[in-house]
């Protein structure tokens, strides 16, 4: 999906007022989360990603933007190997999680999908209560504490707490599409995460449940470490601290297209003064 046609550009010189990312300095002292070399990702041997490294740091927000196709969810889909369950998907190159090698034969995904959880574009609750849709990873996972408790915590850390309290036991398909979308947030927060990976979670939501989303990010980096793809540039600029950007390279039969990472930099930098002209075009909205 693009939405690019329809977006005004940001303008750099508001970039000061609207981002709320840190300084380069600041973000590589923090401890590496993933550290990515070489990545090339094919579906049925056909290539759609290639040549990335990047290192994703700790208790920051990390946004992909990119046309469409340049394989910004195929990408995010390799740091929890979502790719896995997808036939004819491969995943060449290194990709290290605290250090170890995440594609290692003795990695249990399960367990890896656990400690990096996943929230879509479209928010995917159970057809369940709300409590139930809380509760259901840490009952699956034998958690042991007071399952009350945990669902509250969830809840507030979701921002939705206030919300729902007086109807816990309500189906969760009764919530409206922003108040479902922090559910899902809810639901990946219950079971403990280390990392959440958000592949365009706002992009189905009204400007008002996309600013809660947005605040939300910021306020979960203190104690997570936040991956987004986003299509809406401004929301890279309000809420990443670092942003890379991939764009489609095409042969010159015009017959392969793949994508690559142009750059990847502090979000200020990326939207002031990126060093490639792809990324300036793209950010001035002369390009998509
Ligand atoms: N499950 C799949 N099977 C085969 N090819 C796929 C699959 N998923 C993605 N691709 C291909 O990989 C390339 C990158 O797709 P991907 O969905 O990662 O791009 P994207 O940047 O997320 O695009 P969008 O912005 O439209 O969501 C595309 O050429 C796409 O057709
Ligand atoms: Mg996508």
């Amino acid at each position: 999906m693009t939405q690019m046609e329809t977006q005004p550009h940001i303008d750099s010189s508001r970039i000061a007022e609207i981002t709320r990312g840190l300084d380069r300095s600041e973000i590589e002292g923090r401890e590496k989360v993933f550290s990515v070399t070489d990545l090339a990702v094919s579906y049925s041997g056909k290539v759609a990603l290639q040549d990335v490294s990047l290192d994703v740091h700790r208790n920051t927000i990390t946004a992909f933007i990119g046309p469409s196709g340049c394989g910004k969810s195929t990408f995010i889909r390799c740091f929890n190997r979502m790719n896995d369950l997808i036939p004819g998907a491969e995943v060449e190159g290194r990709v290290l999680y605290h250090g170890d090698d995440l594609y290692a034969r003795d990695v249990d995904p399960v367990e890896i999908r656990r400690r990096i959880g996943m929230v879509f574009q479209k928010p995917n609750p159970f057809p369940k209560s709300i409590y139930d849709n809380i509760a259901f990873g840490p009952r699956v996972l034998g958690i042991k504490g007071s399952m009350d408790d945990r669902v509250e915590q969830a809840l507030r850390q979701a921002a939705l707490w206030d919300e729902v309290k007086s109807r816990l036991k309500d189906n969760a398909l009764g919530l409206s599409g922003g108040q479902q979308q922090r559910l899902c947030i809810a639901r990946a927060l219950a079971v403990e995460p280390d990392v959440i990976l958000m592949d365009e979670p706002a992009s189905a939501l009204d400007p008002i449940s996309t600013t809660r989303i947005e605040d939300l990010m910021h306020d979960l980096k203190r104690d997570y470490t936040i991956v987004i793809v986003t299509h809406n540039m401004q929301q890279a600029a309000r809420v990443a601290d670092m942003t890379a950007f991939f764009s489609v390279l095409v042969d010159e039969e015009g017959a392969a297209r793949r994508g690559v990472l142009v750059e990847y930099d502090a979000t200020t930098k990326i939207f002031t003064t990126p060093s490639d002209k792809r990324t300036e075009d793209y950010v001035t909205g002369r390009f998509g």
